[in-house]
C-alpha cells in the first residue's frame, strides 16, 4: 500500500502557483482575484470558505469573502453575481454550496459568467469538459487528476467505479475518467443510491472514487486486492480529541481497506487539500485568460 499524500502534492503545486502568481503581479501590476460568496451559517461551509481564502493569501492572490444571511433573496444574490461578472478586477467567483432551500442552485450557477466560473459548474464548462475542450474543471475532480498525474499513475484501460453522482464530484469525475486522455481512458461505472448490488459493482473496480458522504461506507469486503482508492468523503463529527472540536472521517474505512489497496488517499490529508489546489489553478488560469 502506498499513500497518495495530499499534503505533499498540494504543497508542491502551491509553490508553483505562488511563483506564477508573482509573475502575474510583475507583468500586470495586480494579483489574481477570487471572490467567494457564502450564504447562511453552515459550519462546514464556513470552514471550507475560510480555508479557500487563506490559501489564496498563501499563494499571493487577492480574495474577497462576501457573506450573506440565509434569508437573502435569490434575486439579490443573482444581482450581486451580475455585478461581479462585469467587474474587471474579479477573475473568478464561487458560490459555496449547499444554498438555502428557497434559492435554486442551478439558476445561481448559470448566472455566473462561464469565463469566471472557477468551480466549473456552469453547463458551458461541463459541456466543454465532456468534449475535452479548454474549460474550468470542477475543483475536486481536477485535484484528483493532479494527484494521479503527480504519482505517474496510468489509468488507461482500468475499470473505474465512481460511488456517488453529485454535480460537484461524482458526475464530473465519471466524465473525466472516461475521456480519451491519461488520467482517464477508463471504463467507468457510475454508482449511486439506486444501484443494485453496489458491493459487487465496487468489487470490480481497479480504481474507486468514493464520494457518497457517508462515514466508512466502503469496507474491505467491497475492495478488490490491489485497487486504487480515492476517498472524497469529509464527514465531520463533534469530538473533544481535536483542537477544532471536530474529527473528520472519510467515506472509506481506511484501516480496513488500506492493506488491500495499491494506492490510497487518507482523510484528512488527501483529496480535500487537492480541491483547494484545483480551485487555485482555475483562478490563476482565469486571471491569465489562458482558458477563455
Ligand atoms: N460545496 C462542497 N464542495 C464545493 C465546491 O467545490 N464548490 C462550491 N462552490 N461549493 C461546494
Amino acid at each position: 500500500m502506498k499513500l497518495l499524500d495530499g499534503k505533499l502534492v498540494s504543497a508542491k503545486i502551491k509553490e508553483d502557483i505562488k511563483e506564477e502568481s508573482a509573475a502575474f503581479l510583475a507583468s500586470t501590476g495586480r494579483r489574481p482575484h477570487l471572490v467567494a460568496i457564502l450564504v447562511g451559517n453552515d459550519g462546514a461551509s464556513e470552514t471550507y470558505v475560510a480555508s479557500k481564502m487563506r490559501n489564496c493569501e498563501l499563494v499571493g492572490f487577492e480574495s474577497t469573502n462576501i457573506h450573506y444571511p440565509a434569508d437573502i433573496s435569490e434575486e439579490a444574490l443573482i444581482d450581486k453575481i451580475k455585478e461581479l461578472n462585469a467587474d474587471e478586477r474579479v477573475d473568478g467567483m464561487i458560490v459555496q454550496l449547499p444554498l438555502p432551500k428557497h434559492i435554486d442552485p442551478d439558476r445561481v450557477t448559470e448566472a455566473i459568467d462561464y469565463r469566471k466560473d472557477v468551480d466549473g459548474f456552469h453547463p458551458i464548462n461541463l459541456g466543454r469538459m465532456q468534449r475535452n475542450l479548454p474549460c474550468f474543471i470542477p475543483a475536486t475532480p481536477y485535484g484528483i487528476l493532479l494527484m494521479l498525474e503527480y504519482y505517474g499513475i496510468n489509468t488507461t484501460g482500468m475499470h473505474a467505479v465512481v460511488v456517488g453522482r453529485s454535480n460537484i464530484v461524482g458526475s464530473p469525475m465519471s466524465i473525466l475518467l472516461a475521456r480519451n486522455t491519461n488520467p482517464g481512458n477508463c471504463t467507468v461505472t457510475l454508482t449511486h443510491s439506486r444501484t443494485k448490488n453496489i458491493k459487487e459493482e465496487i468489487l470490480r473496480a481497479d480504481i474507486i472514487v468514493a464520494a457518497i458522504g457517508k462515514k466508512h461506507f466502503i469496507t474491505a469486503d467491497m475492495v478488490k486486492e490491489g485497487a486504487i482508492v480515492i476517498d472524497v468523503g469529509i464527514n465531520r463529527e463533534i469530538s473533544n480529541e481535536t483542537k477544532s472540536g471536530y474529527k473528520l472521517y472519510g467515506d472509506v474505512d481506511f484501516e480496513q481497506v488500506a492493506p488491500r489497496s495499491s494506492w490510497i488517499t487518507p482523510v484528512p490529508g488527501g483529496v480535500g487539500l487537492m480541491t483547494i489546489v484545483g480551485l487555485l489553478k482555475n483562478t490563476l488560469e482565469a486571471a491569465k485568460k489562458s482558458v477563455y
